[in-house]
């Protein structure tokens, strides 16, 4: 891929985070009962400047399968809420124990641990609560409530983040260190194509190809994550470096080196691209947003 066609992307990248984080600003209004406090937490955590690469995999795939992307943004503000519960109980010093997110002191940091605790858990429900109330028919409301559910739940992200804060086992291998990455991030960027696709009415053949998309881009990103702790700098990315080793992460530069995560990577974005073949030019973006995953620095 030529650079000026991933700066294109970068830029149709930027074109859309305003739309997102406007939505996203709308689509949280507390009412009676919600304390002050919790309801600047959640704002702190939600609207962070995160790169809201998930709710743009919602809207791509939405385009991608043929809707248009407004139709799907109740779905990316959910998957960015689901998303940024999981970064605020990821920094926990029960888990990563981290004191930078997203450029700025963590939620517990800022708030305590108990109130963040609690901002994890409301962000969990309004996402639900967002799709829940969302203009669609009754079938795909319950489709996307389940495939969120099933994303988030205790075999995907839940089951990925308690294998991660356990520690590899003696044996630590490349199929499980790929498990945990799959689940632990993997789904989520998979189940924001699936979203995207479900409001669109996608048929059982697009559906299927974003998924093999989606697996082998979720592994890319946690692959970039992974070496962006080893390579990254702690100004563009907005959290702390160098933690991974420190705490006995089972990383892929960890278990393979740096070369080899990075060949490993580049194999996984040709397969990824591949994979996008049934959608035709509808999935130019995404088919471009594979090597942009792969070359971030943040
Ligand atoms: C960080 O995700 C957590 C992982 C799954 C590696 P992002 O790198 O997408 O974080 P934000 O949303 O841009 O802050
Ligand atoms: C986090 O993985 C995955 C989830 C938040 C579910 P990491 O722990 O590697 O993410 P960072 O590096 O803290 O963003
Ligand atoms: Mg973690
Ligand atoms: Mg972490
Ligand atoms: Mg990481």
């Amino acid at each position: 891929m030529t650079k000026t066609a991933l700066e294109d992307l970068a830029q149709c990248f930027e074109m859309l985070r305003p739309r997102i984080d406007a939505a996203l600003a709308a689509s949280f209004q507390p009412g009676e009962g919600c304390p002050a406090k919790l309801a600047e937490a959640i704002r702190y955590a939600l609207l962070a400047p995160g790169k809201r690469l998930r709710p743009v995999l919602v809207l791509w795939a939405a385009e991608a399968c043929g809707a248009d992307a407004d139709a799907a943004m109740p779905a990316a503000c959910a998957v960015e809420m689901v998303h940024a519960y999981s970064l605020v109980h990821d920094d926990l010093p029960a888990m990563d124990d981290d004191d930078l997110r997203r450029g700025r002191p963590t939620c517990h940091k800022v708030f305590g641990e108990a109130m963040a605790v609690l901002t994890g858990d409301a962000l969990l429900a309004m996402a639900f609560r967002t799709l829940g109330t969302a203009p669609w028919p009754p079938e795909t409301v319950a489709a996307c409530c389940a495939a969120l559910a099933e994303a988030a739940g205790p075999e995907q992200l839940v089951g990925g983040q308690a294998d991660d804060i356990e520690g590899p086992m003696a044996e630590a291998n490349l199929a499980q260190l790929e498990s945990i990455h799959h689940r632990k991030t993997g789904a989520m960027i998979d189940v924001s194509l699936r979203l995207g696709a479900l409001v669109a009415g996608a048929d059982a053949v697009r559906l299927e190809a974003l998924r093999q998309y989606g697996r082998r881009l979720g592994l890319v990103f946690q692959i970039t994550d992974d070496l962006l702790d080893v390579r990254g700098e702690e100004a563009s990315l907005g959290k702390r470096v160098g933690k991974d080793s420190a705490a006995g992460k089972l990383t892929y530069p960890g278990l393979l080196g740096v070369e080899a995560s990075l060949a490993r990577a580049g194999q996984l974005v040709d397969e990824a691209r591949a994979a996008l073949a049934p959608l035709g030019d509808a999935a130019e973006q995404l088919a471009a947003l594979a090597q942009f995953v792969l070359e971030r620095n943040r």
